[in-house]
């Protein structure tokens, strides 16, 4: 494990000082250089956080397939010298991936694709490279659905007892960044602003427990009359830490949550969707899941691509549901 993670670290690294040619390291969506403008879309059918919400996560895993192998072959020609075997191996994939995309990703590929036609393969192997580490990176957010009052669900919000009054601002400071944000408790709003400069983009909010929560009763984590600036633009991550991400620096889960439509349903996001341990935002390929019977910290996080500049994120109430 531990030889592992210096690996990462090195890489990371490099990345960051930009060595990296378009190709290499596919799980390295956020760093590469040229990147296109993330993708702030999601498609129109996502409000369902059920059998709908399936379909779409798993037509964009094909999709997150074919431009992971088109990578694979068109990254090693680019860094042999065969860009154009590189652009047309990019262009063929990008070609197959519309149908796999939810709505607002399609636009964004048809749009993003038809801007290239006049460049030269260099610029050709660029801009697909960045559209599709921001297809890599995409993740469907959670949004508030309509629950039928059949439904039985039972909601138990974090108080006082639980929760620690005042969250810890984690910010991008940590690498170096400038991104601002903190907590108005009496709003019951996150609020601040992200910035790209010196690599950063993000702000959050931590709440760290005394002791680790056992939620094993649970089925997940809700939001009540959650609203945010740019709804139709904004998304936000809810971070959840266990006993394990405290071994292992700079770790932790996240979920992608957003309101495009304004709704005043619950929002509910279920702990299986923190499915992959991560580190400054790259998977910990093969580390274990998450556990929620030792929850050590919960937090809500702003962060580019989506959130570039001022946001605001408010809600009356969060809590356990099962
Ligand atoms: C938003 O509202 C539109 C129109 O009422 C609806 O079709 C769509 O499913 C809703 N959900 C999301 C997430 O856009
Ligand atoms: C957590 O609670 C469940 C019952 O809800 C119990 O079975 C389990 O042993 C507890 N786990 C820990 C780590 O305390």
């Amino acid at each position: 494990m531990k030889l592992s993670l210096v690996f990462l670290f090195v890489i990371v690294d490099i990345v960051k000082k930009g060595n990296l040619l378009p190709a290499a390291y596919g799980f390295l969506t956020t760093h590469s250089r040229h990147r296109v403008r993330g993708l702030m879309s999601y498609p129109k059918n996502a409000e369902s956080n059920g059998v709908e919400r399936d379909e779409v996560v798993e037509k964009l895993n094909q999709a997150k397939e074919i431009v992971a192998q088109a990578i694979s072959i068109g990254a090693p020609a680019y860094n042999v010298g065969d860009i154009a075997r590189c652009a047309q191996v990019y262009e063929q994939a990008s070609n197959q991936l519309a149908p796999f995309l939810p709505n607002d990703l399609q636009s964004k590929l048809l749009k993003e694709v038809s801007g290239i036609d006049g460049m030269d393969d260099d610029s050709r192997a660029w801009a697909l490279r960045g559209l599709f580490d921001s297809i890599s990176g995409y993740q469907l957010p959670f949004s508030p659905m309509i629950i039928g009052d059949d439904s039985n669900i039972v909601f138990q919000p974090f108080d006082a007892t639980i929760l620690p009054a005042e969250p810890r601002p984690v910010m991008d400071s940590v690498m170096g960044g400038i991104s601002e944000g903190s907590w108005v408790p009496e709003l019951k709003t996150f609020r601040g602003t992200t910035s790209l400069a010196n690599n950063g983009g993000f702000s959050s909010l931590r709440w760290r427990f005394q002791t680790p929560q056992n939620w094993s009763h649970a089925k997940g984590i809700y939001f009540q009359s959650l609203q945010h600036s740019s709804p139709t633009e904004h998304t936000f991550r809810l971070i959840l830490k266990d006993a394990t991400c405290e071994q292992i620096r700079l770790s932790n889960f996240k979920a992608v949550f957003a309101n495009p439509n304004e709704s005043k349903e619950p929002l509910l996001i279920p702990f299986s969707a923190f499915d992959q341990m991560e580190q400054m935002g790259n998977p910990l390929v093969g580390s274990p899941g998450f556990r929620p019977s030792v929850v050590t910290e919960i937090g809500i996080m702003a962060i580019k691509p989506t959130v570039v500049g001022s946001f605001e994120l408010h809600f009356e109430e969060w809590g356990l549901y099962n």
